[in-house]
């Protein structure tokens, strides 16, 4: 028997199965029309906002890195919600653009920006995280042909890393950024052409749920930020001090605690560096705000025996759900949590593996779980698949293409 990770809190059972706020999986999947599905809940999103806007300083602003998720109903209702947006590409600045999003509440960090992402973007008023100064002088020369004043910030590769995060994004060498001892020059170079400079963008990881860990990183943040504005010789506007914040997706896993978090934060703001006094201060986060807020529903299709085991084979795998199969960046499969959602409070009784029905043994939702005894056509939930679910895994693989997905 393999444990299964933590189902968030906030699901529970209505007439036997699995209710998302409010409804029966059931109702979901006739009013989507078919499985599988991703069930994203607007109450659980607005109740996350809520809890870090009373955790964090108020002066701190909320970025969502709609990477996570961009679903275009669940992004509409996340803006609505947060202080501005992150992107990470062109194709991400359509669908913001798309929904009528001011291109000043957004901004775009990522390597290898093309020159009509540069050009779509600075049009669009975004703030460009500048990734290199080949990136910089590129988006000077084109903001120059388009007659615009660029909205310019560095994004610092840090000499640092988030402690415990699942995916390091700083510490040595890495694509992204620009390396913290060249980053004064750029910012003096960029601040003496035509430019509305912005400050800094400084990510560290992503997916840590030790709250001394993030503390520890955003207090290097502050330092860092401050030392490289002094040697610039600037104060900062703004600074994007990453995020990292977590979510519990394995067994033994515990929620990250944003009030300590918050605490001390809301300290270190008491006594601001000159360089940051008046800045705009924003950190970005993804999987945090919408992950525990969605519901990947499958219906088995097959339920099969072999050498002892039983195995349940759905309609849904890791053309949706790539991190639950275990195949995005992690070293150990492990489970995520996972329920028979027509049968929720039903007692568990056997031991099963879930699998999806692509022909590889990657595609696996659970391993020996613990579990009602479910027969075909029942529905199987994997929780914590509000991010980088749809968006982040190979729908087009074997030919099976997207999940439909829903907002309520
Ligand atoms: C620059 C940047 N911002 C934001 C994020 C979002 O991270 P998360 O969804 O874990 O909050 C990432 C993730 O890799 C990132 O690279």
């Amino acid at each position: 028997m393999k444990a299964l990770g933590p189902i968030p809190e906030g699901f529970e059972a209505l007439d036997g199965e699995l209710a998302i706020s409010g409804r029966k999986v059931s109702d979901l999947v006739a009013e989507a029309g078919r499985t599988p599905l991703f069930v994203y809940s607007r109450p659980m999103i607005e109740q996350r906002v809520a809890l870090l806007r009373a955790a964090m300083p108020e002066r701190l602003k909320i970025n969502y890195a709609i990477k996570a998720n961009s679903f275009a109903p669940l992004l509409a209702h996340v803006a609505g919600l947060v202080d501005g947006l992150d992107i990470a590409s062109g194709g991400e600045l359509a669908m913001v653009q798309a929904l009528g999003i001011d291109g000043a509440r957004v901004s775009f960090a990522g390597p290898g920006k093309r020159d009509e992402e540069l050009r779509a973007a600075i049009a669009a008023g975004v703030t460009l995280n500048l990734e290199s100064e080949n990136e910089a002088r590129r988006a000077l020369t084109i903001a120059g042909e388009l007659g615009r004043t660029p909205r310019l910030a560095i994004r610092v590769n840090p000499d640092f890393e988030l402690k415990g995060s699942g995916m390091k994004m700083g510490g040595g060498a890495k694509p992204f950024g620009v390396d913290a001892e060249r980053v004064p020059a750029l910012a003096r170079e960029i601040i003496a052409a035509d430019c509305d400079w912005r400050g800094l963008h400084i990510f560290t990881g992503s997916q840590a749920l030790d709250a001394e860990a993030i503390i520890e990183t955003q207090a290097n943040v502050l330092d860092l930020a401050d030392r490289l504005a002094s040697e610039a010789g600037t104060d900062l506007p703004k600074l994007n001090m990453g995020g990292g914040f977590g979510i519990p997706y394995f067994h033994g896993d515990t929620p990250l605690d944003v009030h300590r978090v918050g605490r001390e934060l809301e300290k270190r703001f008491e006594s601001l560096p000159q360089t940051l006094v008046n800045a705009e201060i924003f950190i970005e986060l993804g999987r945090y705000i919408v992950g525990e807020a969605g519901v990947y529903l499958t219906r088995i299709l097959d339920r099969k025996d072999s050498h002892g085991e039983t195995y349940l084979v759905t309609d849904g795998g890791l053309h949706h759900q790539l991190a639950a199969s275990g195949n995005f960046g992690t070293v150990v499969r492990r489970n995520y949590p996972l329920a028979i959602a027509s049968r929720f409070d039903a007692p568990a009784e056997e031991e099963a593996n879930v699998v999806g029905c692509l022909c590889t043994p990657l595609d696996r939702l659970a391993d020996k779980a613990h579990l009602p005894r479910a027969e075909v056509d029942d529905l199987v939930a994997v929780f914590c698949a509000g991010a980088y679910g749809a968006s982040a895994s190979p729908a087009a693989f074997l030919g099976q293409g997207q999940a439909e997905e829903i907002i309520v």
